[in-house]
């Protein structure tokens, strides 16, 4: 096993990687909000704010003191700084911090207003984490699913993340109009119905790992309305990972997926915005 570093703007992202053969992915299973919506108050008093531009997206404070009653999410968070690593494969895919594409993406979209309708459409956030995507898109009264390598991570900050965002009295309504699922993304892909297919899939920092390119690929494929579009915000190079855009277009070169760079940044670690249509 190794791990690596790098930086980019103030913040510093550290990976490691895992040999294929010895990790054990876990499966995917429906997380139904439940106590969440009555024990929010409790965590309103550790939530700040996400702002990009002119959007605002209220979010729970993550860090071990606030959450140290739910021993599995400790543990998990214990597990990540002893490691001194934001991911360790299979184990935790790093949704517990807010990651810098995501901020590119929404940015995009305040950009060009017109570039996308989520009004009633049916929107992924894949690799959610905090689901600022989803929120954002659920805000412009989307339906959004919501999935996340860990469970712990849905229950303790996405839905309670959403539920922030959403007015108490119309919170046991609203919500019915998301759906969570945690769990690794080809497992989560058999669990769901087979008519099950997406107008937008929105998915930010997910292409890090080249080992996930096939069942990422498959998914999208498989959960992409024929005229839906796919938006992948992401570095162009994840060193030491060796995952990035460009090895990502690659890897769908063959397929029936055709991808667009919509957006370049340029500072710091170069990122960008990929569109993917069915072609
Ligand atoms: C680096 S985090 C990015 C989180 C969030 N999208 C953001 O930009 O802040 C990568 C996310 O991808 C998801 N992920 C990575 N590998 C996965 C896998 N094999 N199956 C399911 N989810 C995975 C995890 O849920 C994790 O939250």
């Amino acid at each position: 096993m190794a791990s690596f570093k790098f930086n980019f703007s103030n913040t510093e992202d550290i990976l490691e990687t895992q040999d294929e053969k010895e990790i054990v992915w876990l499966s995917s299973e429906e997380i139904v909000p439940g106590n969440q919506i009555k024990s929010l108050d409790e965590v309103v008093t550790h939530a700040k704010m996400f702002t990009c531009g002119e959007v605002e997206i209220g979010h729970v404070l993550f860090n071990i003191e606030t959450f140290s009653k739910e021993s599995s999410l400790k543990n998990l968070i214990e597990f990540s700084e002893n490691k001194h690593s934001d991911l360790v494969t299979g184990k935790y895919e790093g949704g517990l911090k807010i990651w810098e594409c995501t901020y590119d993406l929404i940015e995009y979209f305040e950009t060009y207003p017109d570039e996308i309708n989520f009004k009633d459409v049916k929107v992924l956030d894949l690799g959610c984490g905090a689901g600022i995507l989803g929120i954002y898109a659920f805000t412009k009264k989307a339906f959004v699913t919501f999935q996340d390598y860990n469970k712990e991570i849905l229950e303790h900050c996405t839905i309670p993340n959403v539920l922030l965002n959403i007015e108490e009295e119309e919170r046991e309504d609203e919500i019915k109009r998301c759906k969570f699922y945690s769990g690794d993304w080809a497992s989560f892909d058999e669990l769901l119905e087979e008519s099950e297919v997406f107008d937008i899939i929105l998915t930010s920092e997910t292409i890090y790992n080249q080992q996930n390119y096939k069942k990422l690929i498959s998914l999208f494929q498989n959960r992409l309305r024929d005229n839906g579009n796919i938006f992948v915000s992401a570095k162009t190079y994840y060193f030491g990972v060796g995952g990035g855009t460009r090895q990502f277009e690659a890897a769908i070169e063959n397929t029936n997926l055709k991808s667009k760079v919509v957006l370049k940044r340029n500072t710091g670690i170069q990122r960008e915005i990929l569109k993917i249509n069915k072609s």
